[in-house]
């Protein structure tokens, strides 16, 4: 699923592919005549995405009413991201799209919205004359007034970064909703300021939300129905809070834990760990609750220690391999995953081949893989020069894509005679006689349908056949 459209670019961004620049909304409004509508598409990773759940929200507190139709919506919204010089190309040229629907249908209001809008601020207004408002991540909570500002002919920009914001006491409207799994924002930001990365300028300073909002949150979608809650935050494992009355802190491993405790039937996955910080602690918690499930993503991004020493990542190959040698001792039956850069400034062909191994090393279950894009601004781009040509970084992006779906092939290969219990979300892409649903490892398992079975369900599949994508199985009585 995450190899349906690969480019050289990278197989697979932190949201599989198919869903970029979705749009997605469950039925929660009932038409009311006459109520503005927005329309809102997202690009980057989960956070955004999440993020756009949270502006739906608030907008629909205002009073708008959200549309799948761009058409007839009076307010375009494009949730954007600078992680990498093309995501930011796709940004641009779905503005061109929003511009022909203005022209067509004047007084309808675009605003960008994310990562893109914090990196270029006003800016902006000045490169794109058909926008109306631009809105960084922080600043989400003006959006209905800069909306009414716009509607009175006067452009918007909000791009201040805020060092509480944690959006605690919005509750989301699910915008992707199979009704079964739902992101919860646990942190925001990013303090590591890794050379490479955009984020830390885009998101600002990291800050996490109180536990006792999150709980709830958890608690409430397994009310509705949701079974799995994925706690979302760019480096999750240095989530820290203090209740300011009781001075009782939490811990990432403690959060977890909590999480876990709200019903043995909700599962609990969590992304981004970061390799320096994820604790034995973290890995006992995932070993002791059935619920949270045996999934880790870590990326590496090189596997080379000169290279990691220049991306600022403060861990060295060494470190890396002892932290993967504790999860399989720890959790015997994890999968990891990770994030790759080939073509980092500087890299040499020996470097390079370190990733390589490093792949074959964490026998990584899948990884997302990308090629180096120099982002104004960042440590890396003022420091070093981007020296390796980009035919050099394609192709040994090429080599780390093989050797990784050979891995991967393997990985699911051995697979084959093993049963899972699967989390059923909907039916397969390809049938509606089958299932889909994820193993406790994340993998994707298509499966015939059984009578009185429906998503939210689980059921124990036992799988017969694996590509390097996804797996096929059949359910076995319990
Ligand atoms: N917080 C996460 C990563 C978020 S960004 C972490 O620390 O792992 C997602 C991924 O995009 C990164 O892991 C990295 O592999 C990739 N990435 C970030 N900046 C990049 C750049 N300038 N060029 C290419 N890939 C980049
Ligand atoms: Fe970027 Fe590094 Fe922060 Fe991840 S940990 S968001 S790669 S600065
Ligand atoms: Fe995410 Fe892209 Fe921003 S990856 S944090 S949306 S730069």
């Amino acid at each position: 699923m995450y190899n349906q459209n690969p480019t050289l670019e990278g197989i697979g961004k932190k949201i599989d592919e198919s869903k970029q620049g979705e749009v997605f909304f469950q039925g929660q409004f009932t038409d009311q005549g006459g109520a503005k509508r927005f329309y809102i598409e997202s690009y980057g990773c989960q956070m955004n995405f999440s993020d756009s759940e949270i502006v739906a929200s608030i907008l629909g507190e205002a009073g708008f009413r959200p549309t799948r139709n761009m058409e007839e919506s009076d307010l375009i919204l494009i949730n954007t991201c600078s992680i990498r010089e093309k995501a930011e190309d796709t940004v641009r040229k779905r503005l061109r799209v929003f511009d022909k629907v203005k022209e067509g249908r004047p007084g309808t209001l675009v605003g960008v919205l994310g990562c893109m809008a914090e990196r270029l601020k006003s800016k902006f207004l000045d490169e794109e004359k058909l926008v109306d408002l631009v809105i960084g991540p922080d600043a989400y909570r003006d959006l209905p007034t800069l909306v009414a500002g716009a509607e009175d002919g006067e452009k918007g920009v909000n791009v201040f970064l805020s060092r509480e914001e944690t959006y605690a006491d919005i509750s989301p409207l699910r915008l992707d909703s199979n009704g079964v799994a739902a992101f919860i924002s646990i942190m925001r930001g990013c303090d590591n300021m890794c050379s490479f990365c955009v984020v830390p300028f885009t998101r600002g300073r990291e800050r996490s939300r109180d536990c006792f909002s999150i709980l709830a949150e958890a608690t409430d979608l397994y009310n509705k129905g949701y079974r799995e809650v994925t706690l979302l935050g760019q480096n999750v494992d240095s989530y820290k809070w203090e209740n300011p009355e009781s001075g009782q802190k939490v811990s990432f491993a403690n959060l977890l834990e909590m999480v876990a405790l709200v019903h043995p039937d909700l599962r609990v996955r969590f992304s981004t760990s970061h390799p320096k910080d994820i604790t034995d602690e973290v890995l006992h918690t995932m070993a002791k609750y059935e619920n949270i499930c045996k999934y880790i993503h870590l990326p590496v991004q090189s596997g080379n220690s000169r290279v990691l020493d220049l991306m600022n990542r403060t861990y060295d190959r060494e470190w890396y391999m002892e932290r993967v040698d504790a999860i399989y001792r720890i959790i015997p039956d994890c999968a990891i995953s990770s994030d790759i850069i080939a073509g980092f400034c500087t890299e040499t062909e020996e470097e390079h081949q370190d990733t390589l191994s490093m792949i074959e090393y964490s026998n990584y279950s899948m990884s997302y893989m990308f090629f180096y894009s120099e982002r104004p601004g960042t440590m890396a781009a003022r420091k070093f020069e981007d020296d390796i040509p980009q035919e050099v970084k394609k192709r040994r992006l090429q080599e780390i894509i093989r050797l990784q779906n050979q891995i991967s092939f393997k990985h699911n290969q051995n697979d084959i005679g093993k049963t899972f219990k699967v989390l059923i979300e909907g039916d397969s892409k390809r049938s509606d006689q089958d299932f889909k649903g994820r193993n406790s490892q994340n993998k994707m398992i298509v499966f015939p349908k059984k009578e009185g079975l429906k998503p939210g369900d689980y059921t124990t599949v036992k799988v017969y056949e694996a590509t390097s994508a996804t797996l096929k199985g059949n359910i076995v009585s319990e």
